[in-house]
């Protein structure tokens, strides 16, 4: 019946890359283009991380489990736009220049930030594959949590290349916390009733009760 949304969000998640071609054709890519595209090309692939990541909070709190459809290819827009990303600074930065590069990420913490980010995106996209799901089966789950910490990555590096204005790198950390965050309180919870349950359990028959609380 939503079948129209799959292609919805596809051509949605296009919509920054005709962006930036529309804006190379008319030659309206501001005064530093380089900077530009590194800039617009690091910024969506922050937001749809942070994005694909709002799919389980979401479920949890809402219920709304059709999301789950869309977190892959959320997940692998975020990554098609790191790797616009890291090409932009590579070629036109960096003129394929893999010494400076490396320098770069050894010497500059921001560019170390992005660089892990980037780097652990990889097997996220790599394993994303309907066969590796299966294959990966439970473990599959804990290597995915690694997207947290890609997104507290790329957070950390937009946080520490900005100089003075930090209101962007501050609202994109806390969207990440507030996911986080219900990740953490939706784990505990099943800890709790289940610490709950048992209480109530060993309470029963002394108080006479034949109803577990834990049933309400
Ligand atoms: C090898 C990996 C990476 C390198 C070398 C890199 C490098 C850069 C550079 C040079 C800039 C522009 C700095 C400036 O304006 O002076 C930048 C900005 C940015 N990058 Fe990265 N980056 C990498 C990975 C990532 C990843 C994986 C993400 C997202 C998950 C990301 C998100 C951002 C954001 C949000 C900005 C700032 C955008 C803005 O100013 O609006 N970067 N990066």
């Amino acid at each position: 019946m939503r079948s129209w949304i799959k292609p919805a969000l596809f051509i949605a998640c296009l919509i920054p890359l005709a962006q930036l071609a529309y804006g190379f054709y008319t030659d309206d890519l501001t005064a530093n283009p380089i900077e530009y595209i590194t800039r617009f090309t690091g910024s969506w692939a922050l937001i749809i991380l942070i994005t694909s990541l709002a799919v389980t909070p979401l479920r949890k709190m809402f219920g709304w489990n059709a999301l789950i459809k869309y977190r892959r290819m959320l997940g692998l827009f975020a990554f098609f736009y790191a790797v616009l990303h890291f090409l932009t600074y590579m070629i036109l930065d960096h003129f394929f220049d893999f010494q400076a590069i490396a320098k770069d990420i050894y010497k500059r913490p921001y560019v170390t930030a992005g660089f892990t980010s980037f780097v652990l995106m990889i097997p996220l996209a790599l394993t994303s594959t309907a066969t590796m799901i299966r294959r990966l089966g439970k473990r599959w789950q804990q290597l995915h949590r690694l997207a947290y910490i890609a997104a507290a990555a790329g957070v950390l590096h937009f946080y520490w290349l900005v100089k003075s204005d930090i209101r962007r790198p501050a609202q994109y950390g806390a969207v990440l916390a507030l996911l986080l965050g219900v990740r953490v309180v939706y784990a505990l919870l099943p800890a709790a009733s289940k610490r709950f349950a048992g209480k109530a359990k060993a309470v029963t028959p002394q108080t006479g009760g034949s109803r577990s609380t834990s049933a309400r």
